[in-house]
């Protein structure tokens, strides 16, 4: 097996869990998505950052299922699942919470996590708690006969988070999770991440345009842009090369 300059064992390594192999999308015009390949290790948090419209969502699409790419194939544990319907993906252990949090605004709080449960666990999914250990640990405690209806946004998102893990996920990816919560609340969610990621043993793939908290939560960032993929390697690494701040990151984050 050939190793690659940035440490990454190469093709079908037993340490990678999801893999994306040459994959395209485009739509009509607009090319998405051009050739990209990358690996998701166990147990990493793969941080993917990059501007407006560089296909970050359509990538999170593709690898759960909700897109069919053009070209190019998706991998989980070795089988390829590109083509296949987003329910073979959860079932496979990949679980998405998306960029607008949706909940179902007529069922209650431990309702909506239920829901997760009950279809998307399959007993090859992976591990699963039990609904209240998955409320307690997403700080949903005591909020179970709440309905979802006018639940404030950190507690909308907590009830996905709840829900998409309900599924067993081996792999959860989040479309800007921080996106809309005030720096308190981006704190708290930014721990809630670590402290999940850590006791779950889960592999993350995090979108994530607030650069400082996905530089402290990430093992590895990945920049897009122009559907390509730009650098991919360490947070250190990645954000102390003035060129990825200036074009792909903005100056703000320094600050
Ligand atoms: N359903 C769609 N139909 C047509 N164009 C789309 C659709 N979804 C995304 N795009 C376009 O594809 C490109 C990538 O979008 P997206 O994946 O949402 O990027 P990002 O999440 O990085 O902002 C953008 O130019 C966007 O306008
Ligand atoms: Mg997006």
């Amino acid at each position: 097996m050939l190793a690659r300059a940035d440490g990454y064992p190469g093709d079908g390594a037993p340490s990678d869990l999801l893999e994306v192999r040459a994959v395209s999308k485009h739509y009509g015009p607009i090319q998405a998505l051009s050739d990209l390949s990358f690996t998701v290790r166990k147990g990493e948090i793969l941080g993917v950052a990059g501007p407006n419209g560089a296909g970050k969502s359509t990538l999170l699409a593709v690898c759960t299922g909700h897109q069919k790419s053009d070209a190019g194939d998706v991998l989980v544990e070795g089988a390829v699942l590109s083509g296949r319907p987003p329910h073979r993906f959860c079932h496979a252990g990949v679980a998405r919470m998306f960029q607008i949090p949706q909940v179902f605004s007529s069922l209650t709080v431990r309702q909506n996590v239920e829901v997760g449960a009950t279809f998307g666990w399959r007993p090859g999914s992976g591990s699963r708690l039990s609904v209240e250990e998955l409320m307690r640990v997403t700080g949903l405690d005591g909020l179970g006969d709440h309905s979802s209806a006018d639940v404030d946004l950190i507690t909308r998102k907590r009830i996905m988070l709840a829900a998409a893990l309900a599924t067993g996920p081996k792999v959860l990816f989040m479309d800007e999770p921080l996106a809309g919560l005030n720096e308190e609340e981006i704190e708290t969610l930014a721990e809630l991440i670590a402290t999940l990621h850590r006791t779950l043993a889960l592999s993350i793939v995090l979108v994530e345009h607030k650069v400082r908290a996905l530089a402290r939560l990430s093992d590895r960032i990945m920049i897009l842009n122009f559907g390509r993929l730009v650098r991919l390697g360490p947070p250190a690494e990645i954000l102390a090369d003035p060129e990825i701040i200036d074009l792909y990151l903005g100056r703000s984050y320094v600050a």
